[in-house]
């Protein structure tokens, strides 16, 4: 890992807000020039060499993101615009039309909106039940609750592997091996996760899966879904156009094209396609494991320095992830923020998006760190010694 490869690194900044979005390494940004500058052109329809070159790159990332994830084969894999779409994808385009009224989908209170709301739509839409699985004292999700909530109206289990306020690592192993056993879907909000922590989508038996690349390395407005060919076959597009099609008539006759062009209608979002798979090389340069073990040493390092502080609350000691949730006695969450920018450092504050979170946190807002691979010690050094002198925090903030 070269931090030369961030050009946001080079400003006097320290970036502790990679839940939100991470940097972008020169490679990612490269790759996208070098589709723009060389060969620019639209997949799927042209019959000269630019045309094939950049449909052959764009290809070639399917390929990365099924070898990332162990996904069977390439038809699996979806490009979207990320988790929201990829969600909104599984519950619209799959679920509404094989769940009925009365089943039931089991979450938890820790999930981001995206993973919420398109099911609470579904709830108003189809009358499906949600079902949200209980805590344990640690705000985690175990096996033994999430099997007391199966009945035999259950149909799916929809959880992060990695949730984005406490940074809890749900055991999507065990918990594929619970779906399999009761025949559920398994629905994995792979958001926070798929830049931090290994997955093999066959072996935790994952029905769906969605993904953005913006949370790592990679640009906005892309992402994944992953879905075993036989649900994805069933999937209906909720979008329709060009490049889906293979053929249709005046009496609306429509065949749809094999997967996995039916499910990407319209100009696909090339350059970000090539960015993420850049990204994803990356990550695999680095090493996911030793991605996930440098958070997790920061996490502690930052811990061990404020443990004799007892102005700081944090909510997730004991999370081993790079994800810190934690408050400052008697101070507004975003007064923290601004505090910290105040000196350059970002980090987020506020519900975080998982807005049901509170119920079992009695707590409406948190700080948030969120480490990644480019954080050092030496940064952390700097938030600690800024936490350490909040004696101005009011002539700040006000
Ligand atoms: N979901 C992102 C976060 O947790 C935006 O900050």
């Amino acid at each position: 890992m070269n931090r030369e490869d961030f050009e946001m690194l080079k400003k006097d900044l320290i970036y502790f807000d990679n839940s939100a979005t991470t940097l972008k390494p020169k490679q990612v940004l490269d790759k996208m020039l070098e589709y723009y500058n060389e060969y620019c052109s639209n997949i799927h329809r042209g019959d000269y060499s630019i045309a094939l070159k950049a449909e052959n790159e764009y290809n070639k990332v399917r390929e990365i993101v099924k070898d990332f994830i162990h996904a069977k084969e390439n038809k699996e894999i979806i490009f979207t615009s990320g988790a929201t779409d990829s969600f909104n994808r599984i519950v619209f385009g799959f679920m509404k039309y094989n769940l009925k009224e009365g089943d039931e989908v089991i979450l938890s209170k820790s999930e981001h909106a995206s993973n919420l709301l398109p099911w609470m739509a579904l709830e108003k839409l189809i009358g499906i039940k949600i079902k949200y699985v209980p805590l344990d004292r640690n705000y985690h999700v175990t096996l033994a609750n999430l099997e007391k909530e199966i009945t035999p109206k259950t149909k799916v289990v929809s959880l992060a592997y990695l949730t984005n306020v406490l940074g809890d690592v749900r055991d999507i192993y065990g918990i594929g091996e619970l779906c399999k056993k009761h025949n559920l879907y398994f629905v994995v909000d792979a958001a926070q996760s798929l830049g931090h922590l290994k997955i093999d989508v066959e072996k935790a038996n994952v029905s769906f899966l969605g993904a953005s690349a913006h949370k790592m390395l990679g640009p906005t407005g892309v992402g994944i879904l992953y879905g075993k060919r036989e649900l994805l076959e069933k999937m209906i597009p909720l979008e329709f156009g060009g490049g889906m099609n293979a053929n249709f008539n005046s009496s609306g006759e429509l065949e749809l094209k094999e997967l996995p062009e039916r499910l990407e209608a319209g100009t696909p979002n090339i350059a970000d396609v090539l960015g993420m798979g850049e990204a994803i090389s990356y990550l695999k340069k680095v090493g996911i494991d030793n991605i996930y073990k440098h958070e997790v040493e920061l996490k502690k390092y930052f811990l061990d320095k404020i443990k004799d502080n007892p102005k700081i609350e944090i909510y997730n000691k004991d999370d081993k992830s790079g994800i810190i949730s934690f408050n400052i006695k008697d101070i507004f969450a975003q007064d923290t923020a601004v505090f910290l920018d105040h000196y350059g450092i970002y980090v987020r504050a506020g519900n975080h998006c998982a807005k049901i979170l509170k119920d079992e946190l009695h707590i409406n807002n948190t700080c948030r760190i969120s480490f990644y691979l480019y954080n050092t010690k030496e940064e952390v050094d700097k938030l600690v010694e800024v936490l350490a002198n909040l004696d101005d925090i009011f002539n700040v903030v006000i």
